[in-house]
C-alpha cells in the first residue's frame, strides 16, 4: 500500500487505525513529514511516543516529527489544550501531498481536527477522475475537494464554509497549488443553507429570528458536482444539519442544484447509519423533488482505513442525479 501511495506523491495516510486494530481511542497517521498521534481515552506514556516513533521511522526509513494531540475532554470542561500533554518544537515544513496536491498540514492550529480528512482521500480521488466542469463544495472546511476539483480542470468552484479560520487554510492551500481565489474559484464565508436553498430555487427556510442576518444573495443555478460531505450535527439560524435525523435538508436542495446528469458526493459519517438505509433515503428525496437518481457508486475506503465488518463507519456515495 505505501509503495503505491509513495508512487502516486501521498505522504498523508492512516498509519494505525486503533478502532480496528484492538486499540480503539487511539490513531497514528503520516502527514508530510509529521507524526500525528490522536488519543481520546487515555494518554500515552511519554516513553510510548518515543517508542512509536522510533518504530514508524525505522520502518519508513525517514524520521517524521511526533506530535501527540490528545482530545479526550480536559477535566475542567472545555476543549483539552494540547500543549499541556506534549511540545513538539517548532515545526519546519507543515505541508503534505495528496495525489501530488500540497495541503498545509500543520498538526497544531485553532480547532481539534487535523487540517485534511484522510479517510476522504477517496472522495477526491473520485472527484479528480470526474473531472467536472462546475463545482458546489458544501461545508467546504479547509478546501481539499475543491482543490482537487480545480486541478482536475473545473472552470468554477465555489467553497462553502462559515468558519473563517478554515477557509483561511483553505486560501493557504490553493496558493500552494498555484490556484487563484477569485470568481472561478471561490470562498464563500456563509452558511450552507441559505447558499444551496438558493441555488435550487428554494425559499430560505429556517426560523425567523431576529438574530439571524440577511445572507449573501446567489442566483438560481445549476452545478455539475456537488460535494455534500456535512458534520454529523451542526446548529445555525438558517437549519439544522442532522445528518441520522434529517438527510433531506441538505439532500434535496443539492438534488435541484445539480444539472442532469450531474453528480453528487455525498458523505454520512454516522456509524449506526446504515448504509442500504442512507441510499433510500437520498433515492426517495430525489423522487419527491421530481427527479431520480440514476446510479449509485458507493466509494469504498482506502486500504489504510480498514473495515473488516465490510461497514465502515464514514460512507460515501457517488450518486448521478438525472
Ligand atoms: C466535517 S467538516 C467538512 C469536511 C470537508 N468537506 C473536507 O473535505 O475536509 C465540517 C465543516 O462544516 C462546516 N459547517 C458546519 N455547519 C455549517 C453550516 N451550517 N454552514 C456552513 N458551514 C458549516 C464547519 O465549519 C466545518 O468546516
Amino acid at each position: 500500500m505505501l509503495n503505491r501511495l509513495h508512487g502516486e506523491e501521498t505522504n498523508c495516510y492512516r498509519l494505525f487505525h486503533g478502532a480496528v486494530e484492538g486499540f480503539p481511542g487511539c490513531s497514528i497517521d503520516r502527514y508530510g513529514d509529521i507524526l500525528l498521534i490522536q488519543t481520546w481515552r487515555e494518554p500515552l506514556e511519554p516513553q510510548t511516543l518515543d517508542l512509536i516513533s522510533s518504530e514508524i521511522g525505522q520502518a519508513l526509513g525517514c524520521h517524521l516529527q511526533p506530535v501527540w494531540n490528545h482530545r479526550a475532554p480536559s477535566r475542567l470542561g472545555g476543549r483539552p489544550s494540547f500543549n499541556d500533554w506534549q511540545d513538539p518544537g517548532p515545526f519546519s515544513e507543515c505541508i503534505g501531498r495528496e495525489l501530488g496536491i500540497r495541503y498545509d498540514v500543520c498538526p497544531r492550529h485553532g480547532g481539534a481536527d487535523p487540517l485534511l480528512f484522510l479517510d476522504f482521500r477517496v472522495g477526491r480521488r473520485r472527484i479528480r477522475a470526474a473531472a467536472a466542469h462546475s463545482v458546489l463544495n458544501l461545508f467546504a472546511y479547509t478546501c481539499g475537494a475543491g482543490i482537487a476539483s480545480a486541478l482536475a480542470g473545473a472552470h468554477e468552484v465555489w467553497n462553502v464554509d462559515f468558519s473563517a479560520g478554515a477557509l483561511a487554510v483553505g486560501t493557504r492551500n490553493a496558493n500552494l497549488n498555484d490556484i487563484t481565489v477569485g470568481q472561478d474559484f471561490r470562498l464563500i464565508r456563509e452558511d450552507v443553507f441559505p447558499v444551496i436553498r438558493q441555488c435550487a430555487g428554494l425559499p430560505l427556510g429556517g426560523r425567523l429570528s431576529r438574530k439571524r442576518r440577511q445572507p449573501l444573495t446567489v442566483p438560481r443555478r445549476f452545478f455539475d458536482l456537488i460535494v455534500l460531505d456535512p458534520p454529523r450535527w451542526a446548529k445555525s439560524a438558517f437549519g439544522t444539519v442532522d445528518v441520522m435525523r434529517d438527510y433531506a435538508s441538505l439532500f434535496k436542495p443539492a438534488v435541484l442544484a445539480t444539472r442532469p446528469s450531474g453528480a453528487i458526493l455525498a458523505t454520512n459519517n454516522v456509524a449506526a447509519v446504515n448504509a442500504d438505509d442512507w441510499v433510500n433515503t437520498m433515492v426517495r428525496c430525489a423522487k419527491k423533488t421530481g427527479r431520480s437518481i440514476r446510479s449509485v457508486e458507493i466509494l469504498e475506503p482506502e486500504p489504510d482505513f480498514p473495515s473488516p465488518d465490510g461497514r465502515p463507519a464514514t460512507k460515501i456515495a457517488w450518486l448521478i442525479v438525472d
